[in-house]
């Protein structure tokens, strides 16, 4: 593979990618003919499975109609009807839809939106971010400076990277008192704190509870700073129910990965109307300055529309209750394993966390023997599955896990 150059990957020891022809449901077809059973639905976008019909016939018809047409200046049904139902699906007063092509770029209009909220307020030196150790928000430049500074990429591209303001998730009384120390401190520079809110996910699969995003809440109130829940990950039932903001009300959220339901790529920040209200203003200056070229592509937002359609018609939350429930019976022959050190379950994510992997890509080599594809890092083998994975699939899955698990020494 002489031009091509892979993502997270130290190509000269990571051996060529597995080449993929096809898939379905849970399953990855191989140019060999092998199916691998999926365990992490393509970084946890395809939470209907693969290839889902409903999907790909709303796609379809849309390709025919318009497959693209820039938004700035226009707009078109399938964006409104889709900014229409993401807004009915946050709690009250969330309802300014902003869309983008990815993840990271949803995390860097959230970031944007919150600094020139207070500049169009008449606070200007309000720019910096209250962000937490473990936390993973993207690969932009923006989303890496408020992503974990020690185990992210801070490292290599530290002198590039603003610096936010690092502090422990609010677990207990004393990090919280340091959390509300350090926001006392800074309060004058901080416009807002960003958090993943229940699951910090490619930080480690680390799990906090929602009496932690209270504290952000009334620490953010009580500061009058902006409080921005990056449900990237968490958002569209991963965690078991749809999103972690119906327990806490944040100011902006930022939405991707299974919005389209893992068929194209497409993001949402969504603000909360007292936020838009400081950009609706007579001056020009006071508009959001951003606009991605792809920003709202109908197909996109034809496939996400759809995948709507399905988390109101089929049983997807009792889906992730139930894979909850197998997860934690059949992983837990992990706990006790020599060189485990911890074994949780939130929703349709099971994480086996290990002391060490010496060999990341001979582990990933280990698990395609034995048919199924899971992909740890760092020190954690996780599975985010389909929430339609059939239970012999998921079986297949943490079987595997269990024994690759078992042989480490
Ligand atoms: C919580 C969170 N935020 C942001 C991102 C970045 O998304 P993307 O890869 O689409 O840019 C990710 C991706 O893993 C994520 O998990």
């Amino acid at each position: 593979m002489p031009h091509i150059w892979l993502p997270y990957a130290q190509m000269k020891i990571s051996g060529d990618p597995l080449p993929v022809v096809a898939t379905r449901g849970s399953r990855i077809v191989l140019a060999d003919g092998r199916e691998l059973i999926d365990g992490i639905a393509s970084w946890w976008t395809a939470c209907h499975g693969y290839n889902h019909p409903h999907i790909a016939a709303a796609v379809r018809h849309q390709l025919d109609v318009m497959p693209h047409v820039m938004f700035g200046g226009l707009a078109h049904e399938p964006a409104l009807t889709l900014a229409r139902r993401l807004a009915a699906l946050m709690p009250a007063g969330l309802d300014r839809v902003f869309f983008s092509d990815s993840g990271s770029v949803a995390v860097e209009v959230a970031m944007k939106m919150a600094v020139q909220y207070w500049g169009n307020k008449g606070l200007a030196g309000r720019t910096r971010f209250v962000a937490f150790n473990g936390g993973y928000h993207g690969d932009t430049t923006g989303a890496m400076a408020v992503s974990d500074p020690v185990d992210g990429m801070h490292h290599a591209f530290g002198g590039l990277l603003p610096r936010h303001l690092f502090c422990d998730l609010p677990r207990d009384e004393e990090s919280f008192a340091n959390l509300s120390d350090v926001i006392e401190c800074h309060a004058g520079e901080i416009a807002g704190i960003i958090v993943e809110p229940l699951v910090q996910g490619a930080g480690g699969m680390q799990f906090h509870d929602v009496d932690v995003l209270e504290r952000l809440r009334a620490l953010a109130d009580r500061h009058r700073i902006l409080l921005i829940f990056d449900e990237i990950f968490t958002g569209f039932g991963r965690t078991g129910a749809m999103f972690a903001s119906a327990a806490v009300a944040p100011d902006i959220v930022t939405l991707s990965k299974a919005l389209t339901g893992g068929t194209l790529p497409l993001a949402a920040t969504i603000a909360r109307r007292a936020v838009f209200d400081a950009f609706w203003s007579d001056a020009p200056s006071h508009a959001l300055m951003h606009g991605p070229t792809y920003m709202a592509n109908p197909l996109a937002c034809a496939a996400a529309n759809a995948s709507l359609d399905l988390f109101e018609c089929e049983p997807r939350l009792s889906e992730v209750a139930a894979i909850a429930a197998a997860l934690q019976q059949r992983l837990a022959p992990c706990r006790g394993m020599p060189r485990v050190r911890d074994v949780r379950v939130r929703g349709a994510i099971g994480a086996v966390e290990v002391d060490r992997i010496d060999n990341i890509y001979t582990l990933r080599r280990r698990f395609v023997a034995e048919g199924v594809f899971v992909r740890p890092f760092g020190t954690t083998v996780y599975l985010t599955p389909a929430f339609t994975i059939a239970p012999e699939e998921l079986a297949t899955l943490t079987d595997a896990v269990v024994t690759v698990v078992s042989e480490m020494k």
